[in-house]
């Protein structure tokens, strides 16, 4: 059976590197595994993505912006890869929403519920691991990393707390679907976790 599968974490978290190696792990189980991004997924989202990474706007023309590229990135790519059988892993999907435009720039979460209730109102991921981690160590590991940063990853500390806030509080409102990943452990300890959740799926 197939399954939806989304990472989630701060900048800096590690995510994107535990998923890729969850995902080649995962297909050595069998399944076909599609793995896609948010904001992005589809080229209308990948423009989108461009946008909201690099130019500034309002509070809630990002909240939209995030909102109109996965309505897209679910009709093009998610449900139809669902509907195939296979298996979808995004990095990032609407809990991104709730902690960054909600958590970190205080949008009000009834806006964000709303859009998620227009937008998805009949999918949530199966499962979502979110990448836990002290504010201080993601953002030594984003400025040791030498790329250039992004719009979010310029913010400064307290809008990460804020986000990592975010997060906590849509853990608690799903408990169900989350597992919460100490991703300040090495990342041996962290894939021996990965390892073990792949065996329980
Ligand atoms: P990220 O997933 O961290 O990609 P990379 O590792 O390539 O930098 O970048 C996406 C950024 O977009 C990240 O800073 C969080 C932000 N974001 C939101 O603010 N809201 C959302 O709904 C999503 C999906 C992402």
């Amino acid at each position: 059976m197939s399954k939806f599968i989304t990472f989630e974490g701060v900048d800096g978290a590690g995510k994107s590197t535990h998923l890729a190696w969850f995902a080649d792990a995962l297909r050595q189980h069998g399944p076909d595994v599609l793995v896609t991004r948010e904001p992005g997924g589809t080229p209308l989202g990948e423009q989108l993505r461009e946008i909201l990474l690099n130019q500034p706007m309002s509070i809630g023309t990002e909240a939209l912006l995030m909102f109109a590229a996965r309505l897209e990135h679910i009709e093009q790519v998610i449900k139809p890869a669902l509907q195939a059988g296979k298996w979808v892993i995004s990095d990032r999907f609407s809990d991104a929403s709730f902690a960054y435009q909600g958590g970190g720039r205080g949008l009000d979460w009834s806006k964000l519920s709303q859009l998620e209730q227009w937008v998805h109102p009949d999918l949530q991921p199966d499962l979502t691991l979110f990448f836990d981690v002290p504010v201080e160590v993601a953002r030594q590991r984003l400025t040791n990393n030498n790329a250039s940063l992004d719009r979010f990853e310029q913010e400064q500390a307290d809008f990460f707390e804020r986000v990592r806030a975010g997060y906590h509080k849509r853990v608690q409102q799903n408990l169900r679907r989350y597992i919460v990943i100490d991703a300040a452990q090495p990342m041996d300890a962290v894939k021996q976790k990965l390892e073990k959740i792949i065996l329980s799926l």
